[in-house]
């Protein structure tokens, strides 16, 4: 019987250096007898010889198009755009299930070449959840974003470009650094504080030197007495993080931040949530996704009263790829094991049962 095997391809999104397979993850797999192909890649945040030191087999950058057919492609973001068929299996975000734009395309690749897409953000546990999420890592670097525009703003400047960090060490003493040695003082309000992102958020600010009473920690009970909230505008910084389904009072309107006038203490709002263009925005407050160049936008304010800077950043995790792609990895690492099993595991027929219904609908498009 042959070797179950998956081949990590590389990433080719820029500016992207995380990776669905770690040599961690790669380890454990190969001890479960798996064979794990790796294809070099200088991009991503791990070294090629991490993954030959735990045993994986080593191959040309971007040379999945020509592996055997029957080996799972497995990688993290969309393929570059072409329009060449797709006859393997690959496991990734495909960002093409909610009718984004060239969803179609994307979906006739795997049509035309008889292959399979399992997206990986549609990979659900039994109740539903997502078995693995970035989220934990975006918080944490969203709530490191805004000290970091925090501290710039106390200068009197803007924040400059964000890049990413070769670990949450580096991260958390870059952030400390930029407050004059530590958040203490610090004031923020996390609002979805019990969910991924919330928690990742509450973590850097403790991480940071926060006291405790300083983190104002809000989900489903807080804010259900309705929005607008006058607390948010009477912390530093103001942590968006929760999971949007129906429509909400807004949290914070530009009504409600001209009235505090100029004793405002909020300085720095962090939509991780980047709910932009959802008509239900509860934070309607700017209208851009912001990026790591220019990573904070002005909330368009009468000029007598101080500056509001937002970051809405919808890729932060990017910013820790080495602890992201780890975390990620693992929770993912369960569901692999099963891979072999596809045709009968319920996460993995699921999975292929909502590409099937995705192909179909291809059809109703004009
Ligand atoms: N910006 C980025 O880079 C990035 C990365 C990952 C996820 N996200 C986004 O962040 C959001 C949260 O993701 P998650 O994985 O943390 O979700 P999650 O489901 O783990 O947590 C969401 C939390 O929000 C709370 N919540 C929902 N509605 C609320 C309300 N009206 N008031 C108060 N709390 C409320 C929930 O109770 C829950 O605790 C999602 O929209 C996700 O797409 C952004």
């Amino acid at each position: 019987m042959t070797r179950p095997a998956f081949w990590l391809r590389c990433e080719k999104k820029e500016f992207e250096r995380r990776a669905a397979l770690t040599p961690t993850t790669a380890k454990k797999l190969i001890d479960a007898g798996f064979q794990i192909i790796v294809e070099r890649d200088e991009q991503r945040i791990f070294d090629d010889s991490e993954y030959e030191a735990v045993g994986c087999e080593l191959v040309k950058n971007n040379s999945w198009p020509s592996a055997p057919k029957e080996i799972p492609i497995i990688g993290l973001k969309e393929l570059p755009a072409s329009t060449d068929p797709l006859p393997h299996s690959h496991i990734q975000f495909a960002h093409c299930y909610k009718n984004q734009a060239g969803w179609a395309d994307i979906l006739s690749r795997f049509d035309r070449g008889n292959g399979t897409l399992y997206d990986l953000e549609f990979l659900e546990d039994a109740n539903g959840r997502r078995v693995a999420a970035f989220g934990f890592h975006a918080g944490f670097a969203g709530a490191a974003a805004g000290a970091l525009a925090l501290a710039a703003e106390r200068r009197g400047e803007k924040l400059g470009q964000l890049n990413p960090y070769p670990n949450e060490e580096a991260m958390i003493e870059d952030v400390k650094k930029a407050l004059g040695g530590s958040g203490k003082g610090v004031k923020a309000l996390v609002i979805g504080a019990l969910g991924r992102c919330g928690r990742g958020a509450v973590d850097l600010f403790k991480k940071i030197g926060l006291e405790d009473d300083d983190i104002i920690k809000w989900d489903m009970a807080e804010t259900a007495k309705g929005g607008p909230f006058e607390e948010i505008l009477d912390v530093d910084i103001f942590i968006n993080c929760i999971y949007l389904s129906s429509k909400i009072p807004s949290f914070i309107t530009r009504d409600t931040i001209s009235a505090v006038g100029k004793n405002r203490r909020l300085t720095v709002v962090v939509d991780v949530s980047c709910d932009t263009t959802n008509p239900f925005n509860p934070i309607p407050i700017y209208t851009i996704n912001t990026t790591f160049s220019e990573p904070t936008v002005r909330v368009d304010l009468p000029s007598e009263l101080p500056p509001l800077s937002v970051i809405s950043i919808d890729h932060l995790p990017t910013l820790l790829p080495r602890e992201s792609s780890e975390q990620f990895s693992a929770d993912l690492l369960p569901s692999l094991l099963e891979f072999p099993d596809r045709n009968t595991a319920r996460i993995w027929t699921d999975a292929y049962k909502l590409f099937q219904k995705k192909l179909v609908s291809m059809d109703d498009f004009p």
